[in-house]
């Protein structure tokens, strides 16, 4: 394999990302063996406490003692929610939860926010990477990061984003691209305005902060790949490419869906989390957006929504489930983690000549 990407500040020997993936898919098993063949896994760890951050870092450095990263949601916790709010929604429920043989649903109390706990596990494992989604960490928060060493990056999907998080002292952004599976990271500003292709993203800035970037958003092989590195981006994040892997923890009922998209039909939806985020469409986010339901904010309607997506993959029940996926999802090939790294790379290589006489 060739030497490091240029500008990646991180000790990677290809410039291929496996993207956090919170919610069970980017698993330890994941993240190790993409950073073992020379590229990075990143655990999403957003839905966990404390204690299970620990353990999935010690479960990582167990099988690699290459570089990985940790992912986290900042911002965006909204404990407000009055009743009214959620009557509409938990009608709609009733009846997914009368379908899959569970009791009446109900509103539960939100806590309090668990980012900063879950950033004391954060620094506590130090791995090489640290990245964000949703907001930016307070700026003491983010200092003690990078004084431990660890890279800190922070997801822009806008310029005004990246700029925002130039300006909080971050080591690289994630130019998160309109086609990216998975929640939207916009903080500054409304989504519906923030959707921009990936590749104008990663140039526009690249151009504009100086900092090293990873894009994010519909990569699906080498040549994709090929072409953020040209627009300026120092490494490329893909989610929805490694969800055809064995190691993703990606339940039987999503993973047939998967494997049978054609074209693409993925929406950007609020129906499972309160959050917009781009999947395939399917009873339930059909059934709210044609009855047009309110939707409690996150992350309620994530909590609230919870019992009816277990019971789902359980259950094999696909209409029940949060499927997200990128815009490139019937591009999705199925083999080991490892093996789609080497792959990537192969093509990331071979693409050279041919993206540039595009
Ligand atoms: C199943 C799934 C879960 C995701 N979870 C997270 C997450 O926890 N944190 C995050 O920053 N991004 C998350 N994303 C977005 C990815 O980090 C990345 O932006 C996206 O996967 C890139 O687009 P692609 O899926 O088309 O490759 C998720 C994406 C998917 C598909």
């Amino acid at each position: 394999m060739a030497g490091p990407s240029p500008m990646t500040p991180l000790d990677l020997q290809t410039p291929i990302m496996a993207a956090p993936m919170a919610g069970g898919p980017s698993t330890p098993e994941l993240a190790a063996a993409v950073s073992a063949a020379g590229g990075m896994g990143w655990l999403g760890c957003a839905y966990l406490t404390p204690e299970q951050i620990v353990e999935q870092a010690a479960r990582v450095r167990a099988l690699t003692d290459r570089p990985f990263g940790i992912n986290l949601f900042v911002g965006g916790w909204s404990r407000q929610a009055g009743r009214d709010e959620t009557a509409p929604m938990l009608k709609l429920l009733a009846e997914a939860h009368a379908k899959l043989g569970l009791p009446a649903p109900s509103a539960p109390s939100i806590g309090i926010d668990p980012f900063p706990a879950q950033l004391e596990a954060v620094l506590d494992v130090s791995p090489a990477a640290f990245s964000f989604t949703f907001g930016m960490p307070r700026a003491e928060e983010l200092q003690r990061a990078k004084q431990q060493g660890i890279k800190v990056f922070g997801t822009a999907t806008t310029v005004r984003e990246a700029h925002l998080l130039a300006q909080s002292g971050v080591d690289g952004v994630i130019a998160q691209g309109d086609e990216a599976g998975g929640h939207r990271g916009s903080f500054a500003g409304a989504f519906e305005q923030s959707m921009v292709p990936v590749l104008d993203l990663v140039e526009a800035i690249g151009g504009e902060t100086g900092l090293p970037i990873l894009a994010a958003g519909g990569m699906m092989d080498g040549r994709d790949i090929r072409r953020a590195l040209d627009r300026g981006a120092s490494a490329a994040l893909l989610g929805t490419a490694f969800l055809g892997c064995p190691e993703a923890g990606v339940s039987p009922a999503y993973r047939r869906a998967l494997q049978t998209v054609e074209g693409d039909p993925t929406v950007i939806t609020r129906a499972f989390s309160g959050r917009p985020a781009r999947g395939l469409p399917n009873g339930f986010s059909r059934q709210v957006e044609a009855t047009r339901t309110e939707i409690p904010r996150y992350p309620l309607q994530n909590a609230m929504t919870r019992p009816m997506r277990a019971a789902a993959a359980q259950q094999g029940e696909a209409d029940y489930l949060s499927m997200w996926a990128g815009r490139g999802v019937a591009r999705l090939r199925e083999m080991p983690a490892a093996e789609l790294v080497a792959v990537l790379w192969a093509e990331l290589q071979a693409a050279g000549e041919m993206v540039a006489a595009e």
